[in-house]
């Protein structure tokens, strides 16, 4: 059975989709199989990242209504092998609800050696989607106080939601040391860690053009800087001992 993953962060646009299509490359960089699925219905982007947006007809609510099986909703990467994705409706009427996700979510793991779901901001039904098959999660946070704060709350939901803490991690995304300096909310990345209350898997430095890449429908890899960080925290996640190096 592969491993369940919720992407996940309350606040918007901290790149819990970016992390998701950048992750799962590196799973893949390292031997997985590796399946992403868009939960964000209504603003589905993980397509567009994998640059097979243009070629999709099916998506997870044509799977859930019966209209396909899965095999049809999934979506190879045409410049990985072996990542896949299977997108999220784009209408956002068509939301999922948590015991179907669980549900295929299940059969799916049969498959692949880690499923990476990337959850819709917020903590409503599309964040519940996400995480209830979830067998650990990972916060994407900025090292901001309101970023933070969004961790936090969502942390809270997955430990309602029965989730222990140790399967919780944090991924403070988006550093960039300058900023963070002359921001000054925070005394050192240490405090940042204790204001989310999660254990740190990584840290990904602001990289701009990781984030070119990825909007261009092109992987991050190579020598993009967020690549190498992502190549890190894969290796956390199929269960290495790396050093925690801050990029
Ligand atoms: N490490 C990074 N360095 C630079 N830019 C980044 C990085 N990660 C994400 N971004 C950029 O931040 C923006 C938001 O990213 P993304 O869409 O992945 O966030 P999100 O959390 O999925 O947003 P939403 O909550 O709307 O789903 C995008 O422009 C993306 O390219
Ligand atoms: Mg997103």
């Amino acid at each position: 059975m592969g491993k369940v993953t919720v992407i996940t962060s309350g606040k918007g646009g901290t790149g819990k989709s970016t992390v998701t299509a950048g992750l799962g490359a590196a799973l893949v960089r390292r031997g997985n199989r590796v399946l992403l699925i868009d939960c964000d219905a209504g603003m589905r982007g993980i397509d567009l990242m994998l640059g097979v947006s243009d070629e999709l007809v099916f998506d997870i609510a044509d799977v859930i209504n019966g209209n396909c099986p899965p095999a049809s909703a999934i979506y190879p990467c045409k410049t990985v092998p072996e990542l896949y994705i299977l997108p999220a409706p784009q209408n956002v009427r068509d939301e999922i609800s948590p015991s179907v996700m669980r549900q295929l979510t299940k059969v799916l793991a049969k498959y692949y050696d880690h499923i990476l779901i990337d959850s819709p901001a917020g903590v409503g039904t599309g964040f519940r989607a996400a995480a209830a098959p979830a067998d650990r999660a990972i916060l994407i946070a900025n090292a901001e106080p309101l970023s933070l704060r969004g961790c936090d709350k969502v942390r809270h939901k997955l430990k309602h939601n029965k989730m222990n803490n140790s399967n919780i991690r944090l991924i403070i995304n988006k550093f960039n040391e300058r900023k963070f300096r002359k921001l000054n909310a925070f005394p050192d990345l240490d405090a940042v860690i204790d204001e989310a209350g999660a254990r740190l898997i990584g840290v990904v430095p602001e990289d701009i053009t990781a984030s070119a890449a990825s909007q261009n429908g092109r992987v991050i890899e190579g020598n993009m800087k967020a690549a190498y960080a992502f190549d890190r925290i894969a290796a956390r996640m199929d269960g290495k001992n790396v050093h925690l190096f801050l990029e």
